[in-house]
Formats: C-alpha cells, sequence, structure tokens
C-alpha cells in the first residue's frame, strides 16, 4: 500500500494473503445467502442489498492434501 509518506513493505504479502484466505473460503466452504429481506437501495449508483448480505458458511467436508 502506499497511502502514506512512506511505501508499504507488506504491499504484496497483504494481497496473497487475501487472495489465500478467499481460495479457502470459496473452496472449502458452502455459502448460504441467509438475510430475510433481499431488497436493494440505490446507493450512489451502485444497487445494494437492503440490509447488507449475511451468509452462512458451512463445512464442505472435502478432504485436501496440504502437506
Ligand atoms: C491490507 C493490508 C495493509 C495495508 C492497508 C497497509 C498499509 C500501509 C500504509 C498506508 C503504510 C504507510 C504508512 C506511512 O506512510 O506512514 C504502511 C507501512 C508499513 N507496512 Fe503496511 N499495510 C498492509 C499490510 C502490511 C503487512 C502484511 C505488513 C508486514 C507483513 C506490513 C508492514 C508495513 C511496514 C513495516 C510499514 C512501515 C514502512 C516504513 O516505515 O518504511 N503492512 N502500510
Amino acid at each position: 500500500m502506499n497511502w502514506g509518506a512512506r511505501i508499504c513493505p507488506g504491499d504484496e504479502f497483504a494481497k496473497l494473503e487475501t487472495l489465500v484466505a478467499i481460495h479457502h473460503l470459496v473452496t472449502r466452504f458452502k455459502w448460504r445467502l441467509c438475510g430475510k429481506d433481499d431488497s436493494f437501495i440505490r446507493d450512489q449508483l451502485m444497487p445494494s442489498p437492503f440490509e447488507g448480505l449475511p451468509i452462512l458458511l458451512e463445512p464442505k467436508n472435502v478432504e485436501y492434501n496440504d502437506q
């Protein structure tokens, strides 16, 4: 990141960590929408879910060979 006076040495590392975390969330969990209200509001130009987008993550019970 480069938003201050100095350059962040963790810039690329932080992006890689985020990528790995998203990878595990997508491959190891089943995602279910659990909001009651599925209406949208127009927030500036983009429509956005009125109550946010609450989700429930359930482990998929898939075996991985991480070693
Ligand atoms: C989303 C994650 C991150 C954000 C948004 C972020 C943001 C920043 C920003 C804006 C600065 C500059 C501050 C300034 O100008 O005074 C900075 C500096 C720094 N960041 Fe990060 N950073 C992140 C992740 C990381 C990670 C993962 C590490 C280390 C593993 C790290 C280590 C550092 C260090 C050591 C500095 C000081 C650099 C210096 O003083 O020369 N950052 N960070």
